[in-house]
């Protein structure tokens, strides 16, 4: 599906929780997007968020948002476990989909998902936001241009503080809780996008009340001998940095690492060069500004975060889920 250059990006939302919100409130900072659908299991639900953000078209089902025809991409929002069957919806109407992170809830429901794009020739893309903000894309184009020489390395941390509630999301197995697909993803990710596919992976972990991982610490091996150690937890605010280690100079960029943020290129003698970039806003519209370049574009994928990596995501996370033991209620 190509839109045209003048045309806005006609979003739909499905669900409308936490990250709903922030999507509509930074969206609203985009020029050539606007959100006039939104979908809801209830119709209060529906009502209630579209008169927050001044949305005209209210569904009290996701099937009946996905059918909308003014809508061009739907925006999965709901908990990991509902992605596969949300997001089909959407794919099987002809929608350009993007799905929230973690993709699914397993790789074997991400290749669904791949395949039914593929087939129905729409657009689909994950939703790791932190791949589009400024700061990132600037380090990319600093380690393509070799200003790190070899990469050999990369440390991250994803950790929050949250309330030991067992019905809270990040708690609950039904929902897909746990540090690792919601926060633990954001390290790993960035490994991913730096070094590609691991060629070994090596996990331990701590659970928390409900039998989901508390804190996780995962270490990759990649060809070559590169390595990535992450490490995520929802039992502690860490501080949230990462590093970039190549071998002329390193890049450590401050916390919140995967949030619109600042950082330093030291070089090997220890010279330091700062770099500010100013944001504003969230940060989530620069994800959806990528899904209409590439609408506008006529591509069915973005060659920033393509399928096959979401996929490769997704199976690291699955062998690390099978060497902690964690498994969710859909898959047994
Ligand atoms: N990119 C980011 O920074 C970021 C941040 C937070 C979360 N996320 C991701 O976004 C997704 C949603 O997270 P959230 O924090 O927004 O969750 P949330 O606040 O709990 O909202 C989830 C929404 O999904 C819908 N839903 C459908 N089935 C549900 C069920 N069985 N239980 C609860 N809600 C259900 C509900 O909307 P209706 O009742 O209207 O249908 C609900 O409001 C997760 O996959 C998470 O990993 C991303």
């Amino acid at each position: 599906m190509a839109i045209a250059a003048d045309q806005p990006i006609r979003w739909g939302v499905i669900g409308t929780g936490g990250i709903a919100a922030t999507f509509a409130r930074d969206l609203a900072l985009l020029p050539d997007a606007e959100i006039v659908a939104v979908g809801s299991r209830s119709q209060a639900g529906a009502d209630a968020f579209a008169d927050r953000f001044a949305i005209g078209h209210r569904h009290s089902s996701y099937e009946a948002l996905a059918r909308d025809p003014e809508v061009d991409a739907v925006y999965v929002a709901t908990p990991h476990p509902m992605h596969r069957d949300n997001a089909l919806l959407a794919i099987q109407a002809g929608k350009a989909v993007l799905v929230e992170k973690p993709f699914t809830i397993n790789a074997a429901e991400a290749a669904e998902l791949i395949d039914a794009a593929k087939t129905q020739g729409t657009f689909l893309m994950e939703a790791m936001w932190t791949r589009f903000l400024p700061h990132v894309v600037r380090i990319r184009e600093l380690i393509a241009a070799g200003r790190l020489g070899e990469l050999r390395s990369m440390t991250a941390d994803h950790g929050q503080w949250f309330p030991s509630n067992p019905e809270f999301r990040l708690f609950a197995p039904e929902l897909g809780g746990g540090a690792l697909l919601d926060l633990g993803i954001y390290p790993l990710s960035f490994a991913s996008m730096l070094f590609g596919s691991p060629s070994t992976v090596t996990a331990v972990s701590d659970k928390a009340m409900t039998g989901v991982d508390a804190q996780t610490a995962v270490v990759l091996q990649y060809v070559g001998g590169r390595q990535s150690v992450s490490f995520t937890t929802l039992e502690t605010r860490t501080a949230n940095h990462a590093s970039i280690n190549g071998r002329d100079a390193r890049i450590e960029i401050d916390g919140v690492f995967y949030t619109p943020t600042t950082f330093s290129i030291i070089d090997r003698d220890g010279a330091t060069e700062r770099v500010e970039i100013a944001h504003e806003g969230h940060g989530l519209r620069h994800q959806a500004a990528e899904v209409g370049r590439c609408l506008r574009a006529g591509l069915v994928e973005s060659p920033v975060m393509p399928q096959a990596e979401t996929l490769s995501i997704m199976e690291t996370l699955d062998e690390v889920r099978r060497q902690i033991g964690l498994r969710y209620p859909t898959e047994v």
